[in-house]
């Protein structure tokens, strides 16, 4: 008797591990670096204060718990895992990333993190861009030993990919205390090309590496987030410096893609215009279905903008009505929105081309 019921266990063990093994297979695979922006939680197994690790966090995400999310709910990644029709990327340093399951991919953002490896060093143990590359280099070396060398390296070819960084540079280092260390070192644009110059080796090394097809988003408009309206805006308007680091940033961006494309002779970046995208929502919320883009939904002070978010904070009934959900933070719903620009924008959003183009043209490879 024991002995049959200890099979059936091990049979529904081994038919789940192979309905997983399916279901992650038909899927393409999907890597996220960066920062707060795309954060599954990583920071949660860090000593850092950058996380989001509760409530309010998570209250309308499907278990209604903080997960490390910098959100009410869903987040970007999880938006685009939706449409990959996989389940959410669990982060690189959860114990449950393990076996068939690396097969879905991996998140190695971390909150506080920036291009340079001095921005967010208040943060103390955040996982710094180059260490998320070499996690995933450590990855590959994981995943080969469950499907093999080949294998690894088509998944990864095969991947979609998203990276998220920038913003931090800016407000968690050259504008994070006045005359700030590299604000005495670079006039602001000629700090927005030494960012460049370093982005570019980042992800030169992530195409090494053996990724082909990044989504790279911008920033978003920096100095119109509520943190910002309550520190430096006046009479909230949005902050003049942070706009101007974003304008600068964003078009340079774009044109280290296309630099980095024609080397490579093949459309691996794609620019994601987060800017643009935020800003449609900025101009007129209510066009979007939101009440307002200057106030956050969780916080406090003025416009909610001053952390933290937690539970003695000023929390909105109606989240969805919030284009910020804390200082800083897009909530879910803005999420959503941001991703549905990826997927079906022109290429005053997308460029070269939409995700939807993207994932009718690698269906067909
Ligand atoms: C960051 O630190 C790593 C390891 O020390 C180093 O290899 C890398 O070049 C640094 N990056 C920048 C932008 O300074
Ligand atoms: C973006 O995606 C949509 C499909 O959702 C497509 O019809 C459209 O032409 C694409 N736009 C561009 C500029 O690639």
């Amino acid at each position: 008797m024991a002995l049959v019921f200890i099979s059936y266990i091990v049979m529904g063990i081994v038919m789940a591990l192979a309905s997983g093994f399916i279901g992650a297979e038909a899927t393409r695979a999907f890597f996220v670096f960066g920062d707060s922006l795309v954060d599954n939680g990583n920071n949660n197994f860090l000593a850092t204060t950058a996380r989001a690790d509760s409530p309010p966090y998570g209250i309308d995400f499907p278990t209604g718990i903080p997960t490390g999310r910098f959100s009410n709910g869903l987040n970007i990644p999880d938006f685009i895992s939706l449409q990959l029709g996989s389940e959410p990327t669990l982060p690189y340093l959860s114990p449950q990333l393990n076996g068939l399951r690396l097969l879905v991919g991996a998140n190695f953002a971390s909150a506080g993190v920036g291009i340079l490896n001095d921005t967010g060093i208040q943060f103390v143990n955040i996982i710094r861009m180059f260490s998320q590359l070499d996690y995933f280099e450590d990855y590959q070396r994981r995943l080969s030993s469950v499907i093999g060398e080949e294998q690894t390296q088509r998944r990864v070819n095969e991947a979609l990919v998203l990276i998220t960084c920038g913003g931090n540079d800016f407000v968690n280092n050259y504008y994070l205390v006045p005359n700030s260390a590299r604000s005495r070192q670079f006039t602001l644009p000629n700090y927005v090309n030494y960012l460049m110059s370093e982005y570019k080796k980042l992800l030169r090394r992530l195409y090494d590496l053996g990724a082909r097809r990044v989504l790279v988003t911008g920033t978003g408009p920096l100095g119109c987030a509520p943190a910002e309206l309550a520190q430096r805006g006046r009479n909230g308007r949005c902050s003049t410096e942070l706009m101007h680091a974003a304008s600068l940033f964003n078009p340079q961006l774009v044109q280290i893609i296309k630099q980095l494309n024609a080397e490579l002779g093949s459309d691996v970046f794609i620019a994601a215009n987060t800017q643009e995208m935020h800003n449609n929502f900025i101009m007129n919320p209510q066009a979007y279905g939101f009440e307002t883009s200057k106030v956050a939904c969780c916080g406090r002070g003025p416009y909610n903008g001053l952390g933290p978010c937690n539970l003695e904070s000023n929390l909105c009934p109606n989240r969805d009505t919030y284009v910020y959900w804390d200082p800083f933070h897009p909530s879910e719903r803005a999420n959503n929105l941001i991703v549905q620009d990826m997927l079906s924008g022109t290429t005053k959003y997308m460029y070269p081309m939409n995700l939807s183009t993207i994932l009718a043209l690698d269906s067909r490879n």
